[in-house]
């Protein structure tokens, strides 16, 4: 079985083949897996441009369809099914890769899967390492979501926790902005904060304290604040006579990471012991940070739980990740209507 995955969601125009192996130890297999990034565009404006963004999908999604399949060395009639993103995302980005999908689906007869976005990543991490143990904490942090999963069985995910403000990934935006590092602020702060002291600023770490949104039968709580770190790093930096050195830049990137990383893996690790987790995994953009990789190994081993990250090429947007949630939606029965929409709030 061989899916062609398509992910618009947001500001990556991808496309990806991926194959069902006979291996149980990896089921699936990545045979290409093209990228077109709109960073460059979105740059300019300090963070995604959501008319922009769906325009340049627009001019992208042919040619990185059509790379994608030449890539994996076969023709677009070896394709057996497709899958798509349905969401959630930016709407005008969304629709584009859902329209292309469902016309390339009718045109070439094949079954078209909806995906949803965060199985998708979730997923990218059977893509990497096969089935995880079960079961398993998972979090999703990026730069729209930041959601804890407990996956129970394969395909099925339920949400232990989410943020009730931006997403981590937005936080780290946002610092990067409020000092003028440049976007995405992600990869600068990340190395920015090699060279500071994590303990320089003292900056408040968000407990939530009401019991309403907790996911039923679990204790503690388990939604995730960051706005208000976001706020107490700006008034560090408007409260002081002179705009911060690199040094102080470098102190206030290392200390903010050191927050942000604490209390997504403070979590994490809270829900695992509860849930007598036997793997934890983290996905999404900000997976890809070096703290966050480095402490969660750490507090793996200390703990005695193995810990699953993607590679970077499958951890921020791609559609390799869509085409494996894709193929398990598939085998799971799942297809879509040619009346499929795309859905920019879909519940996570
Ligand atoms: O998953 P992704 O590509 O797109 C969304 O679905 O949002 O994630 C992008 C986010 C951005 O906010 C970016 O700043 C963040 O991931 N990011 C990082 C790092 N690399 C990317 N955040 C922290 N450290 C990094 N090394
Ligand atoms: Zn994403």
């Amino acid at each position: 079985m061989r899916m062609l995955g398509i992910e618009t969601s947001c500001d990556e125009t991808a496309a990806a083949v991926v194959v069902e192996t006979d291996d149980p130890a990896r089921p699936w297999a990545v045979r290409s897996n093209v990228v077109a990034s709109q960073v460059a565009i979105h740059r300019e404006w300090g963070g995604v441009v959501p008319e922009l963004a769906s325009r340049q999908h627009i001019r992208d999604i042919c040619g990185v369809v059509e790379r994608a399949i030449g890539d994996a060395g076969v023709t677009l009639l070896e394709v057996d099914a497709v899958a798509v993103t349905q969401g959630p995302g930016l709407v005008g980005s969304l629709l584009v890769g859902v329209a292309f999908a469902k016309s390339l689906a009718a045109a070439l007869d094949r079954p078209l899967v909806p995906v949803h976005h965060l199985a998708g990543h979730i997923e990218s991490l059977v893509l990497e390492h096969g089935p995880l143990p079960l079961p398993a904490v998972v979090l999703v942090v990026s730069g729209g979501h930041t959601t804890l999963y407990l996956v129970g069985e394969p395909g099925r995910y339920e949400v232990l926790g989410r943020t009730r403000d931006d997403a981590a990934g937005e936080a780290y935006d946002k610092v990067a902005k409020l000092l003028g590092l440049g976007y995405p602020g992600g990869p600068i702060i990340d190395r920015l904060a090699r060279e500071g002291n994590d303990r320089a600023v003292a900056l408040p770490s968000t407990r939530m304290t009401h019991a309403d949104r907790n996911a039923p039968g679990l204790p503690g709580h388990r939604d995730f604040s960051f706005s208000g770190l976001k706020t107490a790093v700006l008034r560090h930096v408007k409260t002081r006579p002179q705009p911060p050195s690199p040094q102080e830049v470098g102190d206030i990137c290392a200390s903010f990471q050191r927050v942000v990383v604490e209390a997504l893996l403070d979590r994490v690790f809270d829900a695992a012991e509860a849930v007598g987790a036997r793997s934890v995994g983290i996905g999404g953009g900000v997976s890809a940070n070096s703290r966050l990789r480095a402490d969660a190994e750490a507090r793996g081993v200390r703990v005695g739980l193995p810990v699953f990250v993607p590679p970077l090429s499958l951890s921020t947007d791609n559609a390799a990740m869509i085409a494996a949630a894709g193929l398990r939606r598939l085998r799971a029965g799942v297809r879509a209507g040619w009346d499929l929409n795309a859905e920019a709030s879909l519940s996570e």
